[in-house]
């Protein structure tokens, strides 16, 4: 079976997690976690990176930080990985899905514009304006863009909005490392980013996250809430609820040797990304994910639409390609239905509907591409 999206583990990380093992440095404190954190945080141009167990527990406390509270809104896609409706539950906040452009897949700037300006009123509070919902008379407090397979949106214009409205912007940039706008890299438009190093991510240490941030002092308390809030190298006072959430030097130690790799895995698939999409042109009724020109995305799933997403996911999956359906819309999901949705034509439900997931991990070979290649034209041709 070619395996949907596996890690590629062909550096130094044996001989880095061995160094772990022979200290004695397995646990958080550990000088992997700092080189790992600085070293993405260098990547992506941003000035302070913060290492944590996963991308979920990134985003939750990147909202915490931002002041989001369980009396305000945080805007969303309304098609992401479920990790980030459930950040902002963790904080008891009300997410607002908004509906996705047809094109990138990337959430409407257009809705959201409209929204914003149609459904929401300013109200300056100790000296600082706010964006209020009109009906529920919550705050809007933040946005969390989601790069979604590593694309990206009209960042710019985004930030514009924000700015216009008063939003913190948090990148859930966990699909994106290595995804640029611009010159820009994602996760450092806004306040904070998140990178998550989950398995099937470009770059893995089995599942952990890092948070960047251009403001010291958020950094500093970021890593203050991840690791239980404790104020004293020597005793055990804490000064508020904090969490557990600091990354191990062990997963750090993989962590600093994948990025070590990562340009050349990057290279791989951006390279692979350009064969499917020269190859698949015109194939039965394939439609691609959308790329504006300002952005060099980093290409992390390949993701197409097609009428017989259905069958072909049957058949790929049967004939040796591993291969799956896209994430369900927010909206549709049980626990979330009843939450505002903006949208006039729910794209979302047609990029379900029709979208499939085929082979792109950082290691895929070119023999690898060519047989899914090949196993999906064979497909269309059983279709007459
Ligand atoms: C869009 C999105 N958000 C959040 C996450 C959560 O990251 P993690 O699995 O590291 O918690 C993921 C990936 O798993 C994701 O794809």
């Amino acid at each position: 079976m070619i395996p949907l999206s596996i890690p590629q583990l062909e550096g130094n990380e044996w001989k880095y997690v061995k160094d772990c093992i022979d200290t004695g440095w397995i646990s958080s404190a550990g000088s992997y976690v700092n080189q790992f954190e600085q070293m993405v945080a260098e990547y992506a141009g941003a000035k302070y990176g913060v290492a944590c167990m996963n991308g979920t527990v990134g985003l939750h406390i990147a909202q915490i930080l931002s002041g989001v509270t369980q009396d305000d809104h945080v805007l969303v896609p309304n098609i992401t990985f479920i990790a980030t409706l459930n950040a902002v539950k963790y904080t008891g906040a009300t997410p607002i899905l908004i509906d996705v452009d047809a094109n990138n897949w990337q959430m409407d700037l257009d809705l959201l514009e409209d929204f914003l300006s149609n459904s929401t009123s300013s109200k300056s509070i100790e000296g600082a304006t706010f964006t209020f919902h009109n009906t529920t008379g919550k705050r809007i407090k933040a946005i969390m863009p989601v790069h979604v397979l590593g694309n990206m949106g009209d960042m710019a214009r985004l930030s514009e909005i924000c700015e216009k409205y008063h939003l913190d912007i948090i990148e859930d940039s966990t699909e994106a490392l290595g995804s640029i706008f611009k010159d820009k890299h994602s996760g450092t438009f806004g306040k904070f980013g998140v990178f998550s190093f989950n398995g099937n991510k470009i770059i893995s240490t089995g599942g952990g996250g890092v948070i960047v941030t251009d403001d010291k002092e958020l950094a500093e308390k970021a890593k203050h809430l991840t690791t239980q809030a404790k104020v004293s190298a020597m005793d055990y006072i804490h000064d508020e609820i904090g969490y557990n959430y600091r990354l191990v030097n062990v997963l750090a130690a993989i962590g600093v040797a994948q990025m070590e790799t990562f340009p050349n895995l990057l290279e791989n698939k951006r390279k692979m990304d350009a064969f499917y999409r020269k190859e698949l042109e015109g194939v039965g009724d394939i439609i691609f994910q959308v790329v504006d020109e300002r952005v060099n995305p980093n290409c992390w799933l390949f993701t197409f639409k097609t009428s017989k997403m259905r069958e072909l996911l049957a058949y790929l999956n049967e004939n040796g390609v591993q291969s799956r359906p896209f994430w369900m819309p927010m909206n549709q999901l049980e626990m979330f239905k009843k939450e505002i949705y903006v949208s006039s034509e729910d794209v979302s439900s047609n990029i379900y509907n029709t979208s499939i997931s085929i082979p792109s991990s950082a290691g895929i070979t070119l023999e690898q591409q060519k047989t899914v290649v090949s196993t999906i034209k064979e497909f269309y041709k059983t279709q007459g």
